[in-house]
């Protein structure tokens, strides 16, 4: 840290602890006050007033114990701790950032077909330009709509040789099967986007973070999908697909990603129930590190979030139950 942005902090801390020592008669010895502190100061956290403050001052200290739990129990890599949700509750976690557990999907999608050749032992699209930047959907349900263009760019661009940045919102305004905001299905969108005629660029419909009108413009559609497939729950089978065919949509159990700050995460189930899918987000590749194999996951909650935006799970355990739900568009 700079030595001006040092003292800059220890001037905020001062002048905060001031006012919550004599506020709310918190002291320097209330548990990880300096901690909660440094960590609204780093996310720009505005608390309106004292009661706000304190209350997230008492779920953040709430999350601490339960990023521990994750932590002790950790079958992986990953480390569990404060991010910049770490002021949520679970409730308020899972209305700004997830949908709605998923239900199967009203019309099920024809199965993919798996290559019959074993996978490369490792890969990631990222390599082969088939992946944008990480995005970030902000406070709005919409994952879903993130799965999908990140599964759709990639497919564009392994099928026409060149990537888009596709439009989420033109998704979140226009499926009208989809719920915006309040969460959707990607294997519902593909059909939606068949129905509208494809998708236009994020530059010519961009991402706002909130429900609005429709306000589509098919003469700028940038991309088109013909169909969409459902791929196996296999998770080799997967790996062959992915290697072959390109990122693949996935939904996961979001919970131990509230608090994930890097490394390769293998919770326990009872953390994340692999029946209650809540969140959307896009396999990009796989590999294997000191013989642990994960997959490598791009979400959608910016690059200051886990390992610059990317979330890496164990790879072989339906973990999170991120093999149940795994679909993708087709380019022709
Ligand atoms: C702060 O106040 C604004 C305006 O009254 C309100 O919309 C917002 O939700 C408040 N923020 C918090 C964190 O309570
Ligand atoms: C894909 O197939 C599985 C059964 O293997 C099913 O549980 C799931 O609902 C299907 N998903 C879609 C989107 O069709
Ligand atoms: C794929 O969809 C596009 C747009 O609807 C259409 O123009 C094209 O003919 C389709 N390709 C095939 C092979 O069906």
């Amino acid at each position: 840290m700079h030595p001006a942005v040092a003292f800059l902090a220890l001037i905020v801390f001062s002048a905060m602890e001031w006012r919550v020592t004599a506020k709310i008669g918190l002291t320097a010895q209330s548990p990880h006050l300096a901690l909660f502190e440094e960590f609204a100061v780093r996310y720009n956290k505005q608390y309106n007033n004292t009661e706000e403050y304190l209350k997230r001052y008492y779920v953040f200290q709430d999350n601490l114990k339960k990023a521990e739990t994750l932590q002790d129990s950790e079958r992986g890599t990953a480390k569990y701790g404060v991010t910049k949700f770490m002021d949520l509750t679970e409730d308020e976690f899972r209305r700004y950032y997830l949908t709605p557990v998923w239900k199967a999907p009203a019309k099920p999608l024809p199965p993919a077909t798996i290559p019959k050749k074993d996978a490369p032992t490792a890969f990631d699209w990222r390599d082969h330009g088939a992946v944008t930047e990480v995005k970030d959907q902000g406070q709005c349900g919409s994952c879903w709509a993130f799965s999908t263009t990140g599964n759709i760019e990639g497919q564009w661009a392994i099928k026409k040789g060149n990537l888009p940045d596709l439009s989420e919102q033109q998704l979140v305004d226009c499926d009208k099967v989809d719920d915006g905001c309040e969460g959707g299905l990607p294997s519902q969108a593909y059909d939606a986007i068949i129905k509208m005629g494809g998708l236009e660029s994020e530059k010519a419909y961009p991402y706002e973070a909130k429900d609005e009108q429709c306000h589509m413009d098919y003469s700028k559609v940038q991309v088109y999908i013909n169909s969409s497939v459902n791929i196996s729950k296999d998770e080799n089978d997967m790996a062959s697909w992915l290697a072959e065919n390109g990122p693949i949509s996935i939904g996961i159990n979001a919970f131990p990603m509230q608090f994930y700050m890097g490394g390769i995460s293998h919770p326990w189930r009872i953390f994340c129930n692999p029946e209650e899918l809540d969140h959307g987000v896009l396999i990009v590749g796989y590999g294997t590190k000191d013989e642990t194999p994960y997959w490598i996951i791009k979400n959608s909650w910016g690059k200051n979030w886990g390992e610059e935006g990317y979330y890496l799970v164990y790879r072989g355990g339906g973990v999170c139950g991120l093999n149940t739900m795994c679909t993708s568009s087709v380019v022709l």
